[in-house]
């Protein structure tokens, strides 16, 4: 059968992962899709820069619109992360007819209505699984998984990068900008890590969470927000003292037409499970009026877990293009109605 064709918008961490998985495992993801998947040209800013894998030269450009005006390209994947020249691309894409796949939380939670719009007017799919707990299938989860509940609280651990850093403060007594920089150097960390340690990823990622779980637009200026970058080693040792863990916490809640979402550092009782979610682990529990709790667990950012979700997602666009079904099933709302928040 003829191949997919699709073009990737970086070849960063994430990026390396995602060619990693579509060539170590194409013979499965053939097996389910029904023909092979070729990732035909690459967009990176330095095409000569030395890179952790051996890719064909001839597929690295650092033009957007050689890939996004391709007529031949039938899915873009981008993990070139930042919000413009992004946005831009993943808008043009979409009038084009091209299916996205995306792991870019920061564009997703503030543009995602947007994008999501475009993408049912061109009949397009845009799957971000990514953008959220790394490799654990959060978002298909609480948008199928649990549509036939309703969704009182979600909460977790949604930084990979903090927990890393908290967690080797506790456990060995690290210096917390050693920590960070070695989060950095294992591609845990934002392009700009402020975003991880003042807890804006997170807010990004509940943003996210929260408009799936309760059916809602949440913007991010709804969530309230505190890092890490006051919480001192002698903080977390006295926590420990007393059997309490420090884990930055995300936390959305619903009462009635009232939702409440925050992100913060928060004391956990040793004895709750979440407090041994350590290092780069994510931990969402999801509570339903029916289901009652439910705790989903794993890696939350790094190279592989991410593309994991990427490239899964990616097996969703080519099966629905099989099927004749793409841009018919879109994983979150765009509502004109918000739900009241605790500001107003
Ligand atoms: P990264 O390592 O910094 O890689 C970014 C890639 O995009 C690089 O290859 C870079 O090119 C390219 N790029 C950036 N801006 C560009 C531009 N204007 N034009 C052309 N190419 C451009 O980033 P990453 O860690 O892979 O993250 C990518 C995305 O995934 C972000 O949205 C991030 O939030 C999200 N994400 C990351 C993780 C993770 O664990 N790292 C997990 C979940 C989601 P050069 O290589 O030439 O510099
Ligand atoms: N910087 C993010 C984190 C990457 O540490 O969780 C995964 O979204």
């Amino acid at each position: 059968m003829k191949p997919i064709k699709v073009g990737l918008l970086g070849l960063g961490t994430v990026g390396t992962g995602v060619v990693r998985i579509v060539e170590g495992h194409q013979e499965d993801l053939q097996r389910q899709v029904g023909s092979p998947i070729r990732i035909e040209k690459i967009l990176v800013q330095n095409p000569t820069k030395a890179r952790n894998i051996a890719v064909d030269a001839g597929k690295l450009t650092d033009d957007p619109w050689d890939i996004i005006r391709d007529p031949e390209i039938d899915v873009i994947i981008e993990v070139m992360g930042g919000i413009e020249p992004t946005k831009g691309f993943i808008l043009e894409a979409l009038s084009r007819g091209k299916h996205i796949v995306t792991a870019n939380k920061d564009l997703m939670a503030l543009h995602g209505t947007e994008i999501l719009a475009k993408a049912v007017e061109h009949r397009c799919d845009v799957l971000y699984e990514a953008s959220v707990a790394g490799g654990i299938p959060i978002i298909r989860t609480l948008a199928e998984g649990f549509s036939s509940d309703r969704i009182t609280k979600i909460m977790g651990i949604v930084n990979g990068t903090t927990n890393y850093i908290l967690t080797k403060m506790s456990q060995e007594g690290a210096a917390y900008e050693d920590v960070l920089k070695e989060a950095q150097e294992l591609g845990y960390a934002e392009a700009d890590p402020t975003s991880d340690v003042e807890g804006l990823d997170a807010a990004r990622k509940m943003t996210i969470l929260g408009s799936l779980g309760f059916g809602v637009n949440v913007e991010l200026s709804d969530v309230s927000v505190k890092g890490i970058t006051g919480i001192t080693k002698e903080d977390i040792l006295y926590g420990k003292k007393l059997g309490y863990e420090v884990k930055l916490l995300g936390i959305a809640e619903r009462q009635d037409d009232h939702i409440s979402i925050s992100v913060q550092p928060t004391m956990v009782k040793t004895s709750h499970p979440i407090s041994s979610v350590n290092g780069v682990f994510n931990a969402v529990y999801v509570y339903g009026e029916a289901v009652g709790e439910t705790m989903f667990y794993g890696p939350g950012a790094g190279e592989l877990p991410t593309a994991t979700s990427i490239v899964a997602d990616l097996v969703a666009v080519v099966k629905n293009l099989r099927l004749g079904v793409n841009g018919r099933k879109v994983l979150a709302p765009y509502k004109e109605k918000k739900l009241k928040t605790d500001e107003q």
